[in-house]
């Protein structure tokens, strides 16, 4: 079975590809894809460049050049559901995008004609990852996760967030690449791990512990990937 791994950052694929070791680099449309084998899967590894667009570019071409049937999601999110501390790991049930607006027409917030205000998460995977957690012993929310183009660093944009989509974390890319998945028909899952709290301070938390919180993520994903090769 082949499985995307995808990143925002640099720093959200860097413990995938230390505890890989062996990995082939190929180029394409800008970006660096990374092919290995782990325990009998063979693996497709990527940082897209932050925000939804390149996301979207990354996820369509892990799934339609490289074959990827199945799609994990790696990274840091900002948190919004105070449960939520730094290094906290958060599985998205289901995303939207807070930042599209055409409600001058009469949509609701997030909402594009044909399209879904919320994506739902793979039901399979995300089993999955509850056993992961009880094995590790750690605590896995499950929650809705809102993207958008913006890092968000501000009290009222936060609690706006929070109060339109029922949001408990928020990123730049996971709404987008569960968009693409549902559209291809791959199962798809997104973890986050929390590097801040999208408050006045996020901008120094995020640097502070991108790095920390990005390799809990991935350590968790890696764990998934035991599961997923038995
Ligand atoms: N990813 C991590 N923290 C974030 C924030 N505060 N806003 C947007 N994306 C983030």
């Amino acid at each position: 079975m082949k499985i995307a791994i995808m990143g925002a950052m640099v720093e959200e694929i860097t413990p995938l590809l230390e505890t890989l070791k062996e990995y082939k680099k190929c180029e394409y449309a800008g970006n660096v894809y990374y092919e290995a084998e782990y325990k009998g899967l063979e693996l497709v590894i990527a940082y897209s460049k932050i925000g939804k667009v390149f996301s979207t570019l990354t996820a369509t071409t892990m799934i339609e050049k490289f074959g990827a049937e199945k799609l994990l999601f790696s990274g840091v999110a900002g948190a919004i559901n105070p449960a939520l501390k730094i290094g906290d790991l958060i599985a998205a049930t289901a995303l939207c995008q807070h930042d599209v607006d055409i409600t001058a027409f009469g949509h609701p917030d997030g909402f594009i004609p044909e399209g879904k205000l919320f994506i739902e998460s793979d039901q399979t995977l995300l089993s999955l990852a509850k056993e992961v957690a009880m094995q590790m012993d750690k605590s896995l929310l499950e929650g809705v996760i809102a993207t958008g183009d913006q890092f968000i660093a501000d009290e009222e944009r936060k609690n706006w967030i929070a109060k339109t989509f029922d949001a408990d974390a928020l990123e730049m890319e996971g709404a987008s690449v569960a968009v693409v998945c549902d559209a291809l028909d791959v199962p798809f899952f997104i973890l986050r791990a929390i590097s801040d709290a999208a408050d006045m301070d996020a901008g120094f938390n995020f640097d502070a512990f991108l790095e920390s919180s990005a390799k809990e993520s991935a350590a968790f994903v890696m764990k998934m990937l035991d599961k997923l090769a038995v």
